[in-house]
């Protein structure tokens, strides 16, 4: 089933100027970007997308981190993109994360407290059509 998914390239990995590998690698494994731009969030949308996280002891940390520059913001589409986006970045800690994913290769743990980890995508079908309407209006 084709489906769309939200994708971002978070501010570490675009201060970091993997931007183009990261795109490389969605177009490499056969998935369409279907929009994109570039915006630095704000705390307001923050709140919305990460509504599951705004409790959490690490939610400023996290915030302060997406809010420290631009990020790039994607729709992605292409069959069971919502799973194989994620299969593509690897597990949430870069300390974790496989070689060969984009967070295993890219990514590392730094001494800030959110862990930063240079992509973003939707966990579900229902929170990619959330997350894009959010990001896309
Ligand atoms: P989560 O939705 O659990 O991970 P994922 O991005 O893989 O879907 O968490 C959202 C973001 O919150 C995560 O990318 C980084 C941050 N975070 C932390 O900084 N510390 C944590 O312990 C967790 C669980 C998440
Ligand atoms: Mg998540």
């Amino acid at each position: 089933m084709t489906e769309k998914t939200l994708m971002l390239i978070k501010p570490d990995g675009v201060q970091r100027a993997k931007v183009g590998e990261i795109i490389q690698r969605i177009e490499n494994k056969g998935y369409q970007i279907i929009n994109m731009k570039m915006v630095t969030p704000t705390r307001a949308l923050l709140d919305l997308h990460y509504a599951e996280h705004v409790d959490k002891p690490y939610y400023p940390a996290l915030v302060d981190y997406m809010t420290s520059g631009p990020v790039v913001v994607m729709i992605g589409e292409g069959t069971n993109i919502v799973a194989g986006w994620r299969t593509l970045m690897g597990e949430t800690n870069p300390t974790k994360a496989a070689p060969g994913t984009i967070r295993g290769d890219l990514g590392r743990e730094w001494p800030q407290e959110a862990m930063m980890n240079v992509v973003h995508g939707s966990d579900s079908i229902v929170s990619a059509q959330r997350e894009i309407s959010l990001w896309f209006n």
